[in-house]
């Protein structure tokens, strides 16, 4: 079925979902944690990190998701390559940090080289191997790799599907933004106590704005009435908001609020005029960006259609990986499970902007920063702040977390908004063997 949404030609899919439970188990229990790195994590691709940071011949990268760890390194060819980040002589992990440069990768134990290339080339006592000596011949496990939107993506099977297929119509919809131009200027990670699940389902669900996020309603449109919410075959989907403009839900939708009002003054629009007239606030700064984008400094608005200018694109991928973009940058929003306990998880939030020409700050989740490429930054929830947004999302997942192990808890009841939620567990329960 094809329909055009907001000048986009979609590939629009409702799928019929059939009402499984959401068991409390799957929340809290190793039986599900142990599964889930069986067929969920070795099965999809995966962002292991930013290609800008894989500047010269050498520079790495590892990520480490579920039990698993990947280094991913730039090969003398420009190309990149992935392998599972242990030694095969006996296991020892290879590299630690997450970030750095090497000439050869050098097991820590007994010593053995391998080229950035994975081939083994240097051991200790080469004669006294029973088969020869093994250089030149034996490889650290390659794993499927690709270079993509700015990011670098793996995928523990050699021959996985190439991710723009795996994306299905989500890749041409995320090509007009120019991501692989941006800078990560903001990128926290943290251990959180939830299982990775409770943060999926709150990002495939936007029922929650109203209580938990009240004031995007002065900016945003998140009527569910209004709200775009579709799901492709290939299990990811997407939510679109109309920004720029109030919720048509809240009694003070006709008002012109903050940041409303700075954004039409940044855009040299009187917020007065609109007084009463908050219908016309979208469409007006979409015309006012276009006439001045070039003139201040925006100078990636002509590949975006005019409602990208102003509207909030909520991609969420299967299973855990979220891409929110917004008209001026976008955020990835991750959880990634605990590699022991089911009941915490490690939870991504990175923003990445364009460059506009002139300025030398950016507005960020956590407020003003530099426009230059941020370090992993290691956070404490709730001491230190992951995002205003996201602090208040992650606020319930420590009574969520208790509560779904209540008896009182019996398997969901979910309004028709809540669809991705739904369908979501189903593609679950249809990948993830629990045996009992
Ligand atoms: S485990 Fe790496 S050289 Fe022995
Ligand atoms: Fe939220």
């Amino acid at each position: 079925m094809s329909k055009t949404f907001l000048g986009h030609k979609v590939a629009a899919y409702d799928p019929q979902v059939r009402g499984d439970a959401i068991t409390g188990e799957r929340y809290y229990s190793k039986r599900w944690l142990e599964a889930e790195d069986k067929d969920l994590w070795s099965k999809t691709w995966h962002v292991a990190g930013m290609a800008a940071d894989l500047e010269e011949t050498g520079d790495y990268i590892s990520y480490n998701i579920g039990t698993d760890s990947i280094v991913a390194l730039r090969q003398e060819d420009g190309t990149v390559k992935a392998f599972f980040n242990a030694c095969i002589h006996r296991g020892n992990r290879l590299v630690w940090s997450d970030i750095g440069a090497v000439k050869q990768l050098a097991c820590s134990y007994h010593g053995w080289k391998f080229g950035i290339d994975g081939m083994l080339n240097e051991v200790q006592d080469a004669e006294d191997f029973p088969n020869g000596d093994p250089c030149g011949k034996l490889k650290l496990v390659e794993i499927s790799c690709e270079e993509y939107l700015g990011f670098i993506w793996v995928h523990m099977d050699k021959d996985a599907t190439p991710v723009r297929e795996w994306m299905g119509p989500i890749a041409e919809q995320l090509e007009s933004y120019g991501m692989e131009n941006m800078t990560r200027v903001m990128c926290i990670s943290s251990e959180v106590d939830c299982n990775w699940k409770i943060i999926r389902d709150n990002f495939n669900e936007a029922y929650h704005i109203p209580t938990l996020h009240p004031g995007i309603a002065t900016f945003i449109d998140d009527d569910y009435t209004d709200t775009v919410f579709e799901m492709y075959e290939n299990g990811h989907n997407r939510m679109v908001m109309k920004g720029v403009q109030p919720s048509a839900r809240s009694d003070k939708s006709d008002m012109v609020q903050a940041p409303l009002s700075d954004i039409l003054t940044f855009w040299e629009l009187n917020p007065a005029d609109y007084e009463g007239k908050t219908a016309q606030t979208r469409i007006a700064v979409q015309q006012q960006k276009r006439k001045l984008g070039k003139m201040k400094g925006y100078h990636y608005f002509d590949p975006l259609s005019d409602s990208q200018l102003t509207d909030y694109y909520h991609y969420t991928f299967f299973p855990n990986l979220t891409l929110t973009m917004g008209p001026d940058g976008f955020q990835v929003l991750r959880s990634d499970p605990h590699p022991t306990d089911p009941e915490k998880c490690i939870f991504e939030h990175w923003y990445m902007v364009p460059h506009i020409e002139g300025q030398d700050e950016v507005m960020t989740p956590i407020g003003l920063l530099p426009f230059e490429a941020a370090d992993r930054d290691w956070r404490t929830y709730p001491d230190q702040t992951l995002g205003e947004v996201a602090d208040q999302d992650l606020s319930v997942i420590l009574g969520q977390q208790k509560g779904l192990h209540s008896r009182g808890y019996t398997g969901g009841v979910l309004t028709h908004q809540e669809k991705r939620v739904q369908r979501f567990h189903e593609l679950l329960n249809d990948t993830v063997n629990i045996h009992d």
